[in-house]
């Protein structure tokens, strides 16, 4: 290992699940022998903490795209006025009256995986902490690879190789998110609709060899080849490993932090949070290769 690469100062913020990266991103962008050093640690360790930097969006973009290709058509109305790559979460409002970004209230937000019911789900992410809220809004991550390795051997058995049912509406009708409440406004009517999605619900990281449980509890609604007496008794196992305390990292989000996490072995959630405080988050996604993380395809 070059000394470029011993200098990437870095420690364990959760087992070898998540890792905190003291430097600067916007000193790591021209330096291919440190993003290649993030690209393996990302492997083994799917969430990775950056505290308190200086981020342009055009700085964002280009991090982000340095780990795949960026999304850019998802959520129009939600987009930043300069970068098509970065949506924005918010309690603020434009002069017109719009909300600035996605708008979900402050309710909490449970365990879920961004994108499991879209067909090619862009598993990479990284959110940027513009203004955080003081009072609540905790971020929380869930290993999926502790949970496929906590599942009773008889259910590993039943559920290894099979594909699942993923389908939005679940969602929608499970949180509580506030932009979607209006079951007739367009934008919850195109996310109704939305045509199922099917995925393995056991990914294997093609180079650690390490599975991981791919099960959204807000999405997967039941698995090919089990019965429905069967879907129903193997579900909620799942759901429930997958947030097992102990595989819980639990990130108190400051100003500055950008958290870049992969979809494919994580699940995420988030605390409720007052609206009296302003918040602004900015987003990434972006496809990550299949030979180097855990896609589902
Ligand atoms: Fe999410």
């Amino acid at each position: 290992m070059s000394a470029i690469l011993q200098e990437l100062k870095h420690r364990k913020l959760h087992s070898d699940f998540v890792i905190e990266i003291e430097e600067p991103i916007s000193e790591l962008l021209d330096n291919p022998e440190a993003i290649e050093h993030i690209r393996e640690l990302w492997q083994t360790s799917p969430v990775i903490i950056f505290r308190r930097q200086s981020l342009e969006e055009e700085e964002q973009v280009r991090f982000s795209q340095l780990f795949g290709h960026c999304e850019t058509a998802n959520r129009k109305d939600i987009q930043s006025p300069y970068r098509d790559e970065i949506i924005y979460f918010s309690t603020l409002r434009y002069a017109d009256g719009r909300f600035v970004g996605g708008f979900a209230g402050g309710d909490d937000v449970d365990w879920h995986s961004d994108q499991t019911f879209v067909v090619r789900p862009a598993t990479g992410a990284m959110l940027y902490g513009v203004e955080v809220p003081k009072g609540g809004g905790d971020i929380y991550w869930a290993n999926q690879y502790g949970a496929w390795d906590r599942l009773p051997a008889d259910i590993q058995k039943l559920i290894d190789g099979r594909t699942g049912t993923y389908r939005y509406a679940k969602r929608m009708a499970i949180m509580n998110t506030l932009e979607l409440k209006d079951k007739d406004s367009p934008q919850a009517r195109k996310m109704a609709s939305l045509p199922d999605a099917f995925h393995p619900v056991v990914l294997t990281h093609p180079v650690t060899g390490r599975k991981a449980l791919y099960a959204d509890p807000t999405t997967l609604v039941s698995i090919e080849g089990l019965s429905e007496a069967e879907n129903a008794r193997v579900l909620p196992i799942l759901f429930e490993a997958g947030g097992s305390p102990e595989l819980v990292y639990r990130h108190k989000v400051h100003n500055g932090d950008l958290m870049m996490w992969d979809n494919g072995c994580t699940m995420h959630r988030r605390d409720e949070m007052q609206l009296n405080q302003p918040r602004l988050m900015k987003r990434t996604t972006f496809r990550l290769a299949a030979d180097a993380y855990c896609v589902p395809h």
